[in-house]
């Protein structure tokens, strides 16, 4: 119990840890001066083709999250269930750089999409937290994320160093940050930080610890939070969770909304955010429970029984404080649901078999 600082679970300590960890991963990486991202690990890389993205879980969640980074800098980025990875399927070329997205850098599906890619040919670069481990080794490229050792099977700390990490990547590869995504950067350990401080997630958790369902909604950037929210309140209470594009909600999920069916919607600043607003009001009008994360940018508090409030870092930055309160949520239903928290049953921390 040492190593829980005073936490009950390592899940806590390691969600509180999250502005730590992004501080450690921005450490000189970021010049605000010349508005420069600089990766010493990649230094050596060279590269304007077209990016693939493999990994499992609450990785692949982030590199969708990075792909979208890239996407909007003008590099085709596509990305792939690791276990679905096929590279006839999806022709790598040798000027493909494919990026295995893993916090352990040992999960066996990942690890043989970035054997498949090597063998075809293609550039690739572990992104991980696990030095010195066999994605590293069987990557031409590694870039650690230095999230530091991650005890909770659910991974947390990892994911918002993933997506800081991602962000990064797109700096390098992309050569075109401005100084003001830079200092939103810079800014965003501090707002991390605020989030855990005055968050209400408690609150929001005991109020729905009885719900049937949760699901989670958003658009954009938005999207992968709402994938990653219900991934970890399935892994972590057992309950069923569901998250998707907001857009999809009337392609089948709506037909599940009932008054036990909270809806968490996110909302931080996308530019079709408003139209997620229209799928709160579908759900509202079936007389589901709304809790909205949000930046305010929207007035979608105004339509939610409960908000979860952050701090607004720009659109590409403010779903990674968004996440955390999603994060929290869970933790809370799990807790009060007496569940084994930070070793939840059937799940492992790390998955070597197929
Ligand atoms: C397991 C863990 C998940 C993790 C996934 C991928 O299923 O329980 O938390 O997201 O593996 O792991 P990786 O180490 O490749 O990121």
């Amino acid at each position: 119990d040492a190593g829980k600082s005073g936490y009950d679970h390592y899940m806590l300590k390691e969600i509180h840890e999250q502005p730590n960890a992004i501080r450690k991963c921005l450490r000189e990486r970021v010049t605000e001066m010349d508005a420069t991202v600089s990766v010493s690990e990649l230094d050596e890389l060279d590269h304007d083709g077209p990016v693939q993205f493999v990994a499992c879980g609450t990785s692949y969640h982030a590199s969708l999250y990075g792909a979208r980074l890239l996407r909007e800098q003008g590099i085709r980025a596509q990305c792939f269930l690791a276990s679905e990875y096929d590279t006839e399927m999806q022709p790598v070329g040798g000027d493909t750089l494919v990026i295995g997205v893993t916090q352990s850098g040992e999960t066996a599906d990942t690890m043989n999409a970035l054997r498949a890619a090597n063998r075809a040919g293609a550039t690739t670069l572990a992104l991980t937290n696990g030095v010195g481990s066999s994605a590293a080794r069987e990557c031409d490229y590694v870039m650690y994320i230095r999230a530091g050792p991650e005890i909770g099977v659910a991974a947390t700390k990892t994911f918002a160093s993933q997506q800081v990490s991602l962000a990064l990547l797109t700096g390098v590869l992309s050569g075109q940050y401005s100084s003001q995504e830079i200092r939103r950067l810079r800014d965003l350990p501090d707002q991390l930080q605020r989030v855990l401080d005055e968050s209400n997630a408690r609150t929001v958790a005991e109020a729905y610890a009885d719900a049937e369902a949760y699901f989670f909604i958003g658009r954009g950037y938005d999207a992968p939070v709402a994938l990653e929210g219900a991934l970890k309140m399935k892994e972590i209470t057992y309950k069923h969770a569901e998250g998707f594009a907001a857009g999809e909600l009337k392609h089948g999920p709506l037909a599940l909304v009932t008054e036990n069916t909270p809806v968490f919607a996110t909302i931080t600043g996308d530019a079709n955010a408003s139209k997620t607003l229209g799928n709160v009001k579908e759900v509202e009008a079936r007389n589901a429970p709304v809790v909205a994360v949000t930046d305010s940018s929207s007035d979608v508090a105004q339509y939610a029984d409960h908000v979860l409030e952050v701090p607004a870092a720009g659109p590409r930055f403010t779903p990674i404080l968004a996440n955390v309160q999603l994060q929290l949520v869970s933790y809370w239903v799990a807790n009060g649901l007496g569940r084994s928290i930070d070793k939840p049953r059937n799940l492992a921390k790390s998955v070597t078999v197929e």
